[in-house]
C-alpha cells in the first residue's frame, strides 16, 4: 500500500489514559503493516511534532487531552499534515461532556437532566438541593476526561459534596447527571455508516475502568438482543449525535436507555479504543471487516 506514503501512528502521549493508547496504538501499528502500510509508531510525550516533517499522514491513537481534545488536531492542522477521525470542533466538543450533552439537548436529542458543578463556584450546602433536583441519585464526572477516571455515583448530599470535590482535582468542570437505571450499548461510526450496536453487561455498580480494561466477567453482546427496529432507530440516533458535535470519520458513541424505554445519549469518543478486542472492532467484525482492513479504511478517509 504506497498510496499511504510514511504513515505515523500516533501514540501513548501523556493523558491519564495514556497506557490505553499504547496498547491501541500498538494494535493500529500492527494491522497497518499486516495491510502493507508503512507505518510508525510517533510518541509525542517522546518527540516533537516537528519530526512528522518526513511523514506523509498521521494515524491518530492518543485518547484524552491533548490528544483526543482538538490540540493536536489543530497543530497538526498547522502543520497540514493529514490526519485521521474528527478535525479540531469536533474533537474539542467531543472531549467536553457538559458542551456535548448542551448541543444534543438544544437539538432535542435524548440526554439525561444534568447540573454543572464548577470549581469555586460550587457550594457543598447546595448539594441537597441539586440531588432531589436530578431524582435523588446521579452519577458525578470530570467534563474532560474517559475511561470512567474520577466518576463517581452519589445518593446523599455528602456522597455528592465529596464525589464534586474529588471530581474536581481532574477538572474545573464537574458533570452531575441524573442516574439512569437501565442497560447501556454502544454504537461504533465508519465513515457515514453507524455499525451494529454492541450492549455491554456488567455486574459491577456501573462500566468503570475495571469493567473496562481489567475484568474477564464484562459481557459484550453483538448482535445485541434489541429488536431489530429498535436497533435500527439506535444506530440512527448515534449517528445523528456524533454529527451533531461536529464529529467525522470514526468514533463511538456511548448511550443508555431507561427502564421505559427512552434513550439517553452519554457522550462521544472521538478516538475510541482500537485494541483487536476493543468495541469498535467487535462492531467492525460483525459485518464483516477484519482489522487491518479497519484500520486502512479509517487512513483512507486522509486520501482525498
Ligand atoms: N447518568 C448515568 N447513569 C448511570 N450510569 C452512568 C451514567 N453516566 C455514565 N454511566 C456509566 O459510566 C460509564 C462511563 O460513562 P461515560 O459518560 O461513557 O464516560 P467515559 O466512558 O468517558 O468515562 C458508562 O459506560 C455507564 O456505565
Ligand atoms: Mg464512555
Amino acid at each position: 500500500m504506497t498510496e499511504f506514503g510514511k504513515v505515523a501512528v500516533l501514540l501513548g502521549g501523556s493523558s491519564a489514559e495514556r497506557e490505553i493508547s499504547l496498547k491501541s496504538g500498538q494494535a493500529v501499528l500492527a494491522g497497518l503493516l499486516k495491510a502493507g502500510v508503512d507505518a510508525h509508531p510517533f510518541d509525542p510525550s517522546e518527540r516533537a511534532l516537528t519530526e512528522l516533517a518526513g511523514f506523509d499522514r498521521a494515524f491518530v491513537v492518543l485518547h484524552g487531552r491533548g490528544g483526543e481534545d482538538g490540540t493536536l488536531q489543530g497543530a497538526l492542522e498547522h502543520m497540514a499534515m493529514p490526519y485521521t477521525g474528527s478535525g479540531v470542533l469536533g474533537c474539542a466538543l467531543a472531549m467536553d461532556k457538559v458542551r456535548t450533552k448542551s448541543l444534543w439537548a438544544g437539538q432535542g436529542l435524548p440526554t439525561a437532566a444534568f447540573e454543572v458543578a464548577v470549581e469555586g463556584r460550587f457550594k457543598a450546602e447546595t448539594a441537597s438541593q441539586m440531588l432531589s433536583r436530578l431524582g435523588g441519585k446521579v452519577m458525578v464526572k470530570p467534563a474532560n476526561e474517559g475511561s470512567s477516571i474520577g466518576m463517581a455515583i452519589a445518593e446523599t448530599p455528602e456522597q455528592l459534596a465529596q464525589a464534586i470535590a474529588a471530581a474536581h482535582e481532574f477538572d474545573r468542570e464537574v458533570l452531575v447527571e441524573q442516574w439512569i437505571d437501565g442497560p447501556e450499548f454502544t454504537v461504533a461510526i465508519l465513515g457515514e455508516r453507524a455499525l451494529p450496536v454492541i450492549e455491554m453487561r456488567t455486574d459491577n455498580a456501573f462500566y468503570d475502568y475495571q469493567a473496562k480494561y481489567q475484568s474477564n466477567e464484562t459481557r459484550y453482546l453483538c448482535p445485541c438482543e434489541l429488536p431489530e427496529q429498535e436497533e435500527l432507530e439506535l444506530r440512527a440516533l448515534a449517528l445523528t449525535a456524533f454529527r451533531a458535535v461536529g464529529a467525522s470519520g470514526w468514533g463511538r458513541v456511548d448511550v443508555m436507555r431507561t427502564r421505559d424505554g427512552r434513550w439517553q445519549l452519554l457522550e462521544v469518543n472521538a478516538v475510541p479504543g482500537m485494541t483487536e478486542t476493543s468495541l469498535v472492532p467487535k462492531a467492525a467484525r460483525a459485518v464483516g471487516i477484519d482489522f487491518p482492513t479497519l484500520v486502512t479504511t479509517i487512513l483512507a478517509q486522509t486520501v482525498e
